[in-house]
């Protein structure tokens, strides 16, 4: 069952812009980077880190406790410590706001 969480709106998530939301217990981080938006896991795959609150440029989002990095395209774990990828979500703006939607069922 799919659900469409509320990130903001899109006028006040430019370039640059990101915020964690939920979903029920998933934590998602949005990042609008350079005008593309896109939704991962917040959860580092390595040990628990917040991704949302880690450096992000170029499609990459880098884990700010040990440096892991995430390609956000696709959520593909880069090198160690992340060796493990994130799922990635859809994120949209509908009628001018950005939403994420997420299927409950996804792993
Ligand atoms: S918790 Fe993210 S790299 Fe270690």
């Amino acid at each position: 069952m799919a659900r469409v969480v509320t990130v903001a709106r899109a006028e006040s998530f430019g370039p640059g812009a990101r915020k964690k939301v939920f979903a029920g217990d998933r934590r998602i981080a949005v990042f609008n980077d350079g005008g593309t938006l896109h939704a991962v896991d917040d959860t580092c795959t390595h040990s628990g880190g917040s991704l949302s609150e880690g450096p992000c440029e170029n499609g990459i989002v880098t884990c700010p406790w040990h440096g892991g990095q995430f390609r956000l395209s696709d959520g593909k774990g880069l090198g160690p410590p992340a060796y493990r990828g994130l799922t990635v979500y859809p994120v949209s703006v509908n009628d001018g706001v950005v939403v994420v939607t997420v299927d409950q069922t996804q792993p």
